[in-house]
């Protein structure tokens, strides 16, 4: 491939043009892409647990006539048995991609910067980390498009209720990008960074930040959420259940937001916490279609990384 190698450790190193590119490659018919990995392989290393990550992401690769190859983060031991940066130039030796979900995001650009050192075009996906989850961000621009239109996303806002942790860090960036107005309340503490802020803002977005969540839910189009406690901050269930108290998105915050708002969540969910099982269950929760369309970005974003342009 000419050009720099396309890693994508969060959203906004694909830039506006790259994630349009990967959201037109994974509306594509799936069989003129695949080809696009015969005989390659693509690795997929985990260091926390997943069910829709590494089921979509095997299942992309696949479509694309590729080998994936699934890695628990044990049986490599990232720094424990060699170093993050060995591990990267070991896997790059057989594979195409090297795709990971990792504790630490500096981890990620450490594999990066290894490979680009060494100059070795395989790029790296981040599968999630502490900071970013940007192959959740793709999907679900993609099925706020399904939902609204690629043009009519644009005039909706997207209301994340609850942590403003790596899928709210993705998702706002992803969506300033495409030009999608956001809302985002958290309670005192677990709110957004000045640094996040500008950097959502940086790419022309609209984003509001309260500690509200009705004010944020108060004629949305999209409501959004995630657990309290992400993977890794286990210690501090107790307190975030405390701090995150009247933040759970019910059917008196859904009827806050428009007749026809619709209530993602990248799961998995937890009912009774973060949202309740009737909105998670119910009519307007699209939340079903988010996760399969995990399997579609990661089609359109594996072609894309390497070297796939736009249809
Ligand atoms: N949404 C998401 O990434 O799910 P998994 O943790 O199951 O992969
Ligand atoms: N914020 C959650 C997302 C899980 C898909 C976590 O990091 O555990």
């Amino acid at each position: 491939m000419s050009g720099p190698t396309r890693h994508m450790l969060e959203i906004d190193d694909l830039g506006p043009s790259g994630v349009a590119d990967v959201l037109a490659l994974a509306g594509r018919d799936p069989a003129t892409l695949a080809r696009t990995l015969e005989g390659q392989g693509v690795a997929l290393v985990f260091e926390k647990p997943s069910a829709r990550t590494r089921n979509s992401s095997e299942m992309a690769t696949v479509a694309l006539g590729g080998h994936p190859v699934y890695i628990q983060g044990a049986e490599v031991g990232i720094d424990v048995r060699e170093t993050a940066e060995d591990v990267a130039r070991t896997l790059a030796c057989f594979h195409r991609v090297l795709c990971a979900r990792v504790m630490d995001h500096g981890t990620l650009v450490r594999m990066r910067d290894a490979l680009d050192a060494g100059g070795v075009d395989v790029p790296v996906v981040n599968l999630l980390s502490d900071r970013a989850h940007p192959c959740q961000a793709l999907a679900d621009l993609l099925t706020l498009r399904q939902c609204f239109g690629v043009d009519g996303a644009r005039d909706r806002t997207v209301a994340f209720i609850g942590d403003a942790n790596n899928v709210w860090r993705s998702l706002a960036l992803a969506a300033s990008m495409a030009g999608i107005p956001t809302r985002v309340a958290s309670p005192d503490g677990y709110g957004p960074s000045a640094e996040d802020v500008s950097l959502v803002r940086s790419f022309g977005g609209d984003l509001t930040v309260t500690d509200d969540p009705a004010a944020a839910a108060d004629g949305a189009s999209a409501l959004y959420t995630d657990v309290w406690t992400s993977m890794g901050e286990e210690q501090e269930r107790g307190a975030r259940l405390a701090a995150f108290a009247g933040f759970c998105i019910d059917e008196a915050l859904v009827a806050r937001a428009r007749p026809d708002a619709v209530v993602l969540h990248c799961l998995p969910a937890h009912r009774g916490e973060e949202i309740s099982a009737a909105v998670v269950d119910g009519a307007g929760s699209v939340v079903w279609q988010q996760a399969a369309n995990r399997m579609h970005a990661m089609r359109g974003l594996l072609a894309y990384v390497t070297g796939h342009g736009a249809p």
